[in-house]
């Protein structure tokens, strides 16, 4: 059969960084407050002009020289986001276009914070059934731009950035000790959409909206009900937490990502945390947190990495894979 192989990483992050103290002036909240909460001390925002699909060329162009091979050898380009350049086309073509690519096909995949788990599960799903040879997946988010910026409860809580993975399809006997995606699960319950959600969109409002979320709630469903997914990982693969070098979680808030490790019964150690930097970026917070525990060496080749991530509708998902 066919293996998808991580060939490479990459991510982008805007230059301007907003701090909890420069948020302070903005709305009614410290820096104490919010990084007893959620662990967040910055985030980067997106400079005027600087669109989803800009950042998400930047992760693309990082990865892509990671993985040592050019826009030309890619055929298939998903970009998970929530906050597209336009309505349509989709920011993957926009991107493609921006790669000077014409070959392959090129499309946007929405799942709200667990878009790139879901966009690595639909492209290995493409790349094991043979139909395509190389994939760009990408989560690229500018959340800023539907955030309302006078809402203490949720404004502190986001960022902008975008990660790109490069995958390949292998030939593999289907060893567990062989490279690439291991296995993926993906779930949905689209009963808690109000819990959060953005109250605008061109069929029900023809505007963008802005993004309403209830705190308690979605912390909730988080802690509570995600660890399933890893679970089905292990029980898919017969590895246990014990055999993972790395948990790549979804960088909503660090508490968030300590009680699913907790529970899981994951070593602290093995916890890759980069929401103190970049806040939740959404579609781009696992391959942002990925891409920087790639660069520092952290996560080397033959590494067991599960990554997990929660998001809106409520949707949730694993991928574990031998790097
Ligand atoms: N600064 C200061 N005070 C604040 C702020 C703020 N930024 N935001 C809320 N408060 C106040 C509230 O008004 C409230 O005041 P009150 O007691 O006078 O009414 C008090 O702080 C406590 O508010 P709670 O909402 O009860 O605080 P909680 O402990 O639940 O923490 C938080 C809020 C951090 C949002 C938490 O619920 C949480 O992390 N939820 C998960 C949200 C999340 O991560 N969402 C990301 C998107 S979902 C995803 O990616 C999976």
């Amino acid at each position: 059969g066919l293996r998808s192989v991580v060939l490479g990483v990459g991510a982008y992050l805007p230059q301007k960084t907003l701090t909890n103290d420069e948020l302070a002036k903005l709305v009614d909240t410290s820096d104490e407050w919010i990084v007893q909460r959620t662990g967040i001390k910055e985030r980067h925002i997106a400079a005027e002009g600087e669109t989803t699909s800009m950042l998400g060329e930047k992760a693309a162009r990082a990865a892509l020289a990671n993985a040592g091979i050019a826009p030309q050898d890619i055929d298939l380009i998903i970009v998970a986001t929530s906050t597209p350049d336009w309505t349509f086309p989709s920011t993957a073509t926009q991107i493609q276009a921006a790669l000077g690519m014409t070959q392959g096909a090129a499309f946007d995949l929405q799942a709200v914070c667990s878009g790139f788990v879901f966009a690595v599960a639909t492209a290995d799903k493409f790349l094991r059934s043979g139909s395509h040879k190389r994939a760009l997946v990408i989560g690229a988010e500018t959340f800023s731009r539907i955030i309302d910026w006078t809402d203490r409860t949720t404004c502190v809580l986001f960022g902008d950035g975008a990660g790109a993975m490069v995958l390949e399809a292998r030939p593999s006997r289907g060893a567990l000790d062989e490279r690439g995606v291991l296995t993926t699960h993906l779930r949905s319950d689209g009963r808690h959409c109000n819990k959060l959600h953005v109250d605008g969109g061109p069929s029900a409002t023809q505007t963008v909206g802005h993004l309403r979320m209830e705190g308690k709630e979605v912390f909730r469903f988080a802690v509570g009900q995600v660890t399933d997914v890893v679970k089905d990982a292990f029980a898919a693969t017969g590895l246990t937490a014990e055999d993972l070098d790395w948990f790549v979680p979804h960088q909503a808030n660090r508490r968030i990502i300590d009680m699913s490790a907790q529970k899981l019964g994951i070593a602290p150690e093995k916890v890759v945390a980069t929401v103190h930097l970049h806040g939740n970026t959404s579609a781009a917070s696992v391959p942002l947190a990925l891409a920087t525990a790639v660069a520092d060496g952290r996560i080397k080749p033959g590494d067991l990495v599960m990554l997990e991530a929660v998001g809106g509708g409520f949707t949730w998902g694993s991928a574990l894979i031998r790097w």
